[in-house]
């Protein structure tokens, strides 16, 4: 499974990256907003400070939404750098977008993901990645990890290459679901990776080792 980290913010992509199991970074408008980053000279700077930390997979996504802009604005996004992965919204003119980027051999995510047929639609046109989104789902009552299993088996069912990118994930169980599932990705804030890490009878068998071993050496 790989692991994407969902922030614009460059010390916590270079935490999660120094911790050696990062595979990406998803990025969003509203992710940019946050970080204070607008402009084009400014955001594209941006995203070239992002693929200089990561090995692959920075998620770079186009504002317009009608067919000759996507196209040109990921053209735009693709050239900063080979690591760009062109993010496009699911929506008439981005499936056909999706369609001549696949064409060119640039790579794509299509997010704002919240049913299966979404997601075939968009694995037919040769998205690289979906984006379906299980916390926002959850938030209004549906089941979000219900979603990542349809989508997952139907990618089965007909062995599409897309990769399965399960976004908006909100705490290490709808990780660790989602692994269980067999979604590719998850991409999730920095303290759902590291929470992953947390146990307390890890943290107290290890007091427990230190202090046993001191002990013996009389200490
Ligand atoms: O990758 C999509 C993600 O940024 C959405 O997460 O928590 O805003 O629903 P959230």
């Amino acid at each position: 499974m790989k692991f994407f980290i969902d922030t614009a913010n460059l010390d916590e992509i270079r935490e999660a990256y120094d911790l050696g199991v990062l595979d990406g970074v998803t990025t969003n408008p509203s992710l940019m907003a946050k970080e204070g980053i607008s402009g084009d000279e400014r955001v594209k700077a941006h995203y070239k400070a992002i693929c200089d930390i990561v090995d692959d997979n920075v998620s770079a996504e186009v504002i317009a939404t009608d067919f000759e802009g996507m196209i040109r604005e990921g053209k735009e996004l693709a050239k900063i750098d080979d690591k760009i992965v062109v993010k496009i919204p699911m929506i008439k003119d981005g499936v056909k977008a999706i369609k001549k980027f696949h064409s060119e051999g640039i790579r794509t995510n299509c997010t704002l993901i919240f049913g299966p047929g979404q997601a075939l639609v968009a694995a037919k046109a040769g998205a690289t990645y979906v984006s379906p989104f299980v916390g926002r789902l959850d938030d209004i009552s549906y089941d979000g990890l219900e979603l990542i299993d349809q989508i997952v088996q139907i990618y089965q069912n007909y062995g599409y290459a897309t990769q399965v990118l399960a976004a908006s994930i909100r705490h290490t169980m709808h990780l660790i679901k989602c692994a269980e599932i067999g979604a590719d990705v998850a991409t999730c804030p920095l303290k759902v990776i590291t929470g992953l890490l947390k146990h307390p009878l890890t943290d107290s068998g290890l007091a427990t080792f230190l202090a046993d071993h001191a002990k013996a050496a009389g200490k």
